[in-house]
């Protein structure tokens, strides 16, 4: 059965026609978000990651007819310093290779900083570990987050110092 699919998808209403069947990820890439990346669409390798109403998810484990209406970020619509300082982290770190995994991996490092500015290694390792990257660069991965994280807490503090 087709249905309407309406949204706001990175701050614009969309609208498409979808089978009632379609995933989530499957909608959010037809209205032109393909940032978001279909991988194993069992919820395990995290590559669709993307902010449904305020929460990450992985956007393959939801019925696109039960988003109708919703509010939906990807890293197309991720513009703000903490997804700035994880772009130039990534590529100072070399925090990927082929690129598959990397925008669910920043959506999940954006949801992890906004929640935790001074993770530890292992706080990061956790919030990734729900993603997979089939180049295996983890370990950059990891150091692209934590290096983001330290520039945003010297920019803070930056600020501070200078009255900002
Ligand atoms: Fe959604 Fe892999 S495509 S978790
Ligand atoms: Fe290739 Fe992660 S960089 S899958």
């Amino acid at each position: 059965m087709i249905e309407r699919f309406r949204a706001v998808l990175n701050g614009k209403p969309v609208e498409a026609e979808i089978d009632s069947r379609a995933l989530l990820i499957e909608a959010v890439r037809d209205c032109g978000a393909r940032g978001a990346r279909i991988g194993c669409l069992t919820g395990d390798c995290g590559a669709c990651s993307i902010v449904l109403d305020g929460r990450l998810v992985k956007s393959c484990l939801v019925l696109a007819v039960s988003a109708e209406g919703s509010d939906i970020v990807t890293i197309e619509g991720s513009r703000h310093a903490i997804a700035d300082e994880l772009r130039d982290a990534f590529v100072a770190c070399s925090g990927f290779q082929c690129g598959y995994c990397t925008s669910g991996m920043i959506m999940v490092a954006i949801d992890l900083l906004q929640a935790n500015p001074s993770p530890t290694e292992a706080d990061i390792r956790r919030a990734v570990s729900g993603n997979l990257c089939r180049c295996t660069g983890y370990e950059d991965i990891v150091r692209a987050i934590g290096q983001a994280a330290e520039a945003l807490r010297n920019k803070c503090t930056g600020k501070a110092e200078n009255g900002g």
